[in-house]
This record gives structure tokens, C-alpha cells and sequence, in this order.
């Protein structure tokens, strides 16, 4: 339905699947602002279809969007209403920034609010993967006394991809653990006297646990890369699924190459794939914001950006 908004509610859609859910005055702030709000009432990433038909029937002036895809197609069905795209999250890989701006709408994302959520989950995913707290948990449950011997973070080689604002603090806790650090990025040079910047080749060949940090679409482990690392590597994804090849990723741990995989984050979300039937990998639904004090910050700094976009485009 392509209506004529004219002395109705402009229109906000919400995309992430569960906004406000620990800070519910902040939907009645947008509300105050005279906005009709839709919410995702999937429980999950829209997909496509679903995306452009709420587009089109609600035709909302501003969005506050989560990791689904926002591209050129999309976009341009969007052109002439849509004002602003406000991530809630720090990565914007997911719309297509030139089409957006070439159609003169605003996009925003929250930086550096997740950095303590994700850095603590991927320590908890090494700790985790060390000490086969998945193995252990299932075996009891099941009525099985079963010891399995782990090892320590302490003494190990951390390698760090991505050298942002979350992979330094990555490397900070790692290195009070007392891990050894390497980082690659070919955009950051930073001098830590804990961290060690490497090409990506020496930190694949010199780590035990190699955990990504970077953003983009880009393949970052491919399959020689992943072959490249060292046997029994503990592979940790909690920035974003198209970084690693998933087939490449799931056939080096049946042949036992990769010791472990910690995956917050798919190629495709929800993630329905292959990877479910390794003992080997321990999976998240992409919860690396999910701590309630970083969420909350977040989701404050996304409705802050949407208005100050609303503001600027004189909607607000
Ligand atoms: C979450 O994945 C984000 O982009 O912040």
C-alpha cells in the first residue's frame, strides 16, 4: 500500500528483534516525537522480502536497522521517504553506504559502545573452548562423569585480527591473562609493548587461538589461509560471518586440522548450516552486543543519531 502520508505519523521502523526490550522508555521518547513506530515481530533477522514489503507499506521516514541487508535494490525502492538509517551496532557492512548517500539519505552506526560486550564474549569463548566447558556440560546433562583435560589461556599465543577499538581490548584482557598477543591489520600500527604487529601469514603460522576483529565483507580466512594456521588452532568469529569460509572452515575441523571454532556470527543469520554437527565448535546466535548494559547504550546512541539525521533532513 503506497499511501499519501499527509497528516499522518511519520513512520520509524525498528529492525532488530528485540529493541527496547530492557529500556522500554526509550520507545515512548520516539513516540513523544510524534513517530509511529514498527517493531520486528520475527524474533529474527528480516529477510529480504520481508524488508521491502514493510518498506513500501509503512514507508517510514527514518529506520533503526539491524545486520540485515540494506542494498542497492532495496535502497531504491526506499528513495523519496526514507531519510535516515540508524545502525543499532558498530559494523554498517550491511547497507550499501554509496547508494545510501547518493540517494541523500544519512547513515549512522554506534561506535566503540560494544567494545566491552564483544571483547568479554570472545575471552569467554577461549575460556570456554581451553577448558571444553560445551563437553563437559552436555556429558553431565546426558548422566556422564566424563573428565576431559584442558589447558591453560596463560602461555598462549593469541593472534588478532582486525586492530580496532575491540581487537586491542582483546589483546588488553588476553595479555592480563598472560597470553602472548600478534595482531595484523594493515591499517593500524600501534606500539603495546604485550602486542606484537605481524603480517597475517606469521601470526596464521605463530598462533594458538586466532580470533577475528576486522569488518567488511571480505574473506579474511579462506581455506589456505585456514590450512596455513596451526594444527589444533582455535579459530573465534564474533565480528562477521563472511570473513571465514564456512565450507573451508567446516571441512578442516572433520579432518581435525582446526581443534575448535567459537562462532558468534554466519554467513547467513539465522544459521541453519553444517557447522551445527561438530562437537568441535561452540556456537552463538550473534550475541556479541548482548549484554544488557552495552545494549542499552547502544540502542540510546541509535535513536540519538536517527534524530540528529531527522533533525538535519527537517523532519524533526
Ligand atoms: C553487531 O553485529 C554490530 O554491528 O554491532
Amino acid at each position: 500500500m503506497i499511501g499519501n502520508d499527509k497528516g499522518m505519523e511519520k513512520k520509524i521502523l525498528i529492525t532488530t528483534s528485540s529493541f527496547a526490550s530492557e529500556d522500554p522508555e526509550l520507545l515512548d521518547e520516539i513516540k513523544k516525537e510524534g513517530f509511529d513506530c514498527w517493531l520486528n515481530p520475527y524474533g529474527r533477522t528480516l529477510s529480504e522480502a520481508e524488508l521491502i514489503e514493510v518498506l513500501e507499506s509503512r514507508r517510514p521516514v527514518g529506520m533503526l536497522a539491524g545486520t540485515e541487508r540494506i542494498g542497492e535494490g532495496i535502497l531504491t525502492r526506499a528513495q523519496g521517504f526514507l531519510k535516515v538509517i540508524s545502525r543499532i551496532g558498530v559494523g554498517w557492512e550491511n547497507v550499501d553506504l554509496q547508494t545510501a548517500r547518493r540517494l541523500g539519505m544519512k547513515v549512522f552506526r554506534t561506535e566503540k559502545v560494544l567494545t566491552q560486550a564483544v571483547g568479554e564474549l570472545t575471552i569467554a569463548m577461549m575460556l570456554a573452548a581451553l577448558r571444553n566447558l560445551i563437553e563437559h556440560d552436555r556429558a553431565l546433562k546426558e548422566g556422564e562423569w566424563k573428565k576431559v583435560m584442558g589447558s591453560l589461556l596463560a602461555g598462549k599465543v593469541v593472534g588478532i585480527i582486525g586492530y580496532g577499538e575491540i581487537g586491542r581490548y582483546v589483546g588488553r584482557l588476553a595479555m592480563a591473562f598472560g597470553a602472548e598477543v600478534l595482531y595484523h591489520d594493515p591499517y593500524v600500527e600501534i606500539n603495546e609493548p604485550w602486542a606484537k604487529r605481524t603480517s597475517l601469514a606469521e601470526l596464521l603460522a605463530g598462533s594458538d587461538i586466532v580470533s577475528l576483529h576486522a569488518g567488511g565483507r571480505e574473506v579474511i580466512l579462506g581455506e589456505e589461509e585456514l590450512k596455513a594456521c596451526r594444527r589444533g588452532v582455535i579459530i573465534i568469529n564474533t565480528a562477521r560471518g563472511g570473513l571465514i569460509e564456512e565450507g573451508a572452515l567446516d571441512h578442516l575441523l572433520s579432518h581435525g586440522h582446526i581443534g575448535y571454532a567459537c562462532l558468534d556470527v554466519f554467513e547467513e543469520e539465522p544459521y541453519y548450516g553444517p557447522l551445527v554437527r561438530h562437537k568441535n565448535v561452540l556456537m552463538t546466535p550473534h550475541v556479541g552486543s548482548y549484554a544488557r548494559e552495552a545494549r542499552v547504550q547502544m540502542e540510546r546512541k541509535a535513536v540519538e543519531n536517527l534524530f540528529r539525521g531527522l533533525r538535519e533532513a527537517g523532519i524533526l
